[in-house]
């Protein structure tokens, strides 16, 4: 881990380092495309584009997890913070623009510190800044480091008080269900005895409902789902052809989650030239309807998101839900 004074024209905050290793999209797009039946990670959904596509269906009408989630966080806001008690130190996994922060830390009793984890630097410095400078008082340190892996928090802001982590936007969701068991006993480690945790879960309700945010009538999703093979086009020498694959997004009531896929309209082989100074090509042949699965997003019931945090040492302190009770946020202690 490295300590780094970072200096912008917007200020100076010191950044602590742990270096995560950059993401291996070609080695891992390559695995996805060469397995049966074949897959391909979200994380890689976020390029500048898909970043900005994702920012787009959070505002859609059919796409309501955001939407809800927000509502919820600020008409609870005094109930959270009251949960979470004063001189609290707040650790957000995966900070990104922070739009939901704000709402929690405007409420929060004299919070101790507040630690956004990011992957991506310039964005976590510059967020950094933007909420040392709202809240003069308050010890704000930044942590670069992949939130998905093995993690320490800053020795500096390791003073007393609760530690409570914040996990919104149902991410958790992304996870097969016994990688989010093993993700939450994580944190669970990370925010030691007495920790927290707040996290956004995104609930289990009228299956329509749920297809139809994921195929949004003015096709965002479809848009989101096809840039990711645009982005492998790109970095990794692909020559997938757009035109030929489809969006598609089913409900499997069984796994009560949400399946991405992307589908091949023909039979065809797609090339990739994952190194170019290597010079390997790999070919990836594509049977007519075969699909290539993106994505899975789990819909929770409560019951059961209570069973899978308690496996992972962790109780439900309390929850909140809209009127509907289609999202909810959960203090876990
Ligand atoms: C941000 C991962 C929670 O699963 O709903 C939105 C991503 N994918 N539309 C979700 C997403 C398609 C989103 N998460």
């Amino acid at each position: 881990m490295k300590i780094v004074e970072e200096r912008t024209s917007a200020g100076a905050v010191t950044l602590y380092d742990f270096e995560p290793t950059p993401d291996r999209i070609c080695e891992d797009v390559t695995r996805g495309l060469t397995a049966y039946p074949k897959k391909l990670p979200p994380k890689y959904f976020y390029d500048e584009a898909g970043a900005k596509l994702f920012e787009d269906i959070t505002h859609l009408e059919a796409y309501y997890p955001t939407r809800t989630e927000i509502s919820i966080l600020r008409a609870h806001a005094a109930d959270i913070a009251g949960a979470i008690g004063p001189h609290a130190r707040l650790v957000e996994l995966g900070s990104g623009s922070g739009d939901k922060t704000w709402i929690l830390l405007r409420s929060l009793d004299s919070p101790a510190a507040y630690i956004p984890i990011d992957i991506s630097r310039t964005q976590l410095i510059e967020f950094a800044l933007k909420v040392s400078e709202a809240f003069p008082e308050l010890e704000v340190a930044p942590v670069c480091a992949d939130y998905t892996a093995e993690l320490e928090l800053p020795p500096a802001a390791g003073a007393s008080g609760r530690t409570v982590a914040f996990f919104p936007g149902s991410t958790i969701g992304n996870l097969e269900p016994a990688d989010a068991e093993r993700f939450l006993a994580r944190i669970r480690r990370l925010v030691g005895a007495d920790g927290g945790l707040v996290l956004g879960v995104d609930l289990r309700k009228d299956p329509a409902v749920i297809v139809r945010a994921y195929n949004d009538p003015e096709g965002v999703t479809a848009e989101f789902n096809l840039n990711l093979l645009r982005r492998i086009n790109r970095e990794c020498g692909g020559d997938f052809d757009l035109d030929a694959f489809s969006h598609r997004a089913i409900f499997d009531p069984a796994g009560s989650r949400i399946e991405m896929q992307l589908v091949s309209s023909r039979s065809q082989v797609v090339r990739l030239q994952p190194d170019p100074d290597f010079g390997g090509v790999v070919e990836v042949s594509f049977d007519s309807g075969e699909h290539i699965t993106t994505e899975y997003s789990h819909k929770y019931d409560l019951g059961s998101f209570a069973d899978m945090a308690a496996r992972a040492g962790w109780e439900i302190s309390s929850g909140w839900t809209d009127d509907r009770g289609w999202f909810s946020v959960l203090l876990l202690k």
